[in-house]
């Protein structure tokens, strides 16, 4: 799988891959990682996850990517083809903000995501899907519509939903990622949380 530190990318193979993950009891994957803010911190925060922040456009990522840590991994990647590396191994995903074609296949119940989700993922894994509302409306949604929607295909796809929690300016004002920081100062800084467990 191709991953990448500043400028470079490098081919990571299966062995090595899981020579970094060898003493790591948490595997979290932050998917459409943006700059991978919120996955550095994450990684600074909890030395004993190992934290891969995956994205499909490498240029955001070049700053943060250049951090030095043994648990931080960034992988250039589609969220609907995700390196088959990564199977059964996530015990923990983080969805922030997401737009473009990662908000409208999690919209569409998209098969590539769903099951490719499924696929590398944990037995007894958890989630977290935060949205926002300029995003789902570009898509033609209200937050709490887009939400819902979004919701029904994750309960569908198996997963135990719990109730949505509303993210107002100050909750994205303190959250520890870029877009969180935009919304927060934006025309419509409201979210809404998602989380749930299988
Ligand atoms: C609004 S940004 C949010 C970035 C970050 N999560 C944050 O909170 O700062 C949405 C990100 O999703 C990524 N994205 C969109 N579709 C994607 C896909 N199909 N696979 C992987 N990343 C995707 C975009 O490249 C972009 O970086």
């Amino acid at each position: 799988m191709e991953t990448i530190r500043g400028r470079m990318s490098l081919d990571l193979d299966l062995t090595d891959f899981y020579a970094r993950l060898a003493n790591y009891n948490r595997l979290m994957l932050d998917l459409g990682t943006g700059d991978g803010k919120f996955a550095l911190c994450h990684a600074e925060s909890f030395p004993s996850h190992f934290v891969i922040g995956v994205d499909s456009c490498r240029e955001n990522l070049r700053e943060h990517s250049r951090a030095s840590l043994p648990n931080l991994l960034y992988i250039i990647a589609s969220a609907q083809n995700l390196p088959h590396e990564l199977h059964g191994r996530v015990s923990h995903i983080t969805i922030n903000f997401p737009w473009g074609s990662l908000l409208e296949s999690l919209l569409m119940n998209d098969p590539s995501l769903m099951r490719g989700l499924e696929s590398v993922l944990s037995p007894k894994a958890s989630l977290d899907v935060r949205l926002n509302g300029g995003a789902l409306s570009e898509q033609g949604w209200t937050l709490e519509d887009g939400s819902e929607r979004i919701r029904e295909s994750l309960a569908a796809a198996g997963w135990r939903i719990s109730k949505p929690v509303t993210m107002d300016s100050r909750a994205l004002r303190t959250f520890p990622s870029a877009w969180a920081k935009r919304l927060a100062f934006g025309r419509d800084p409201r979210a809404i949380h998602i989380s749930g467990y299988l």
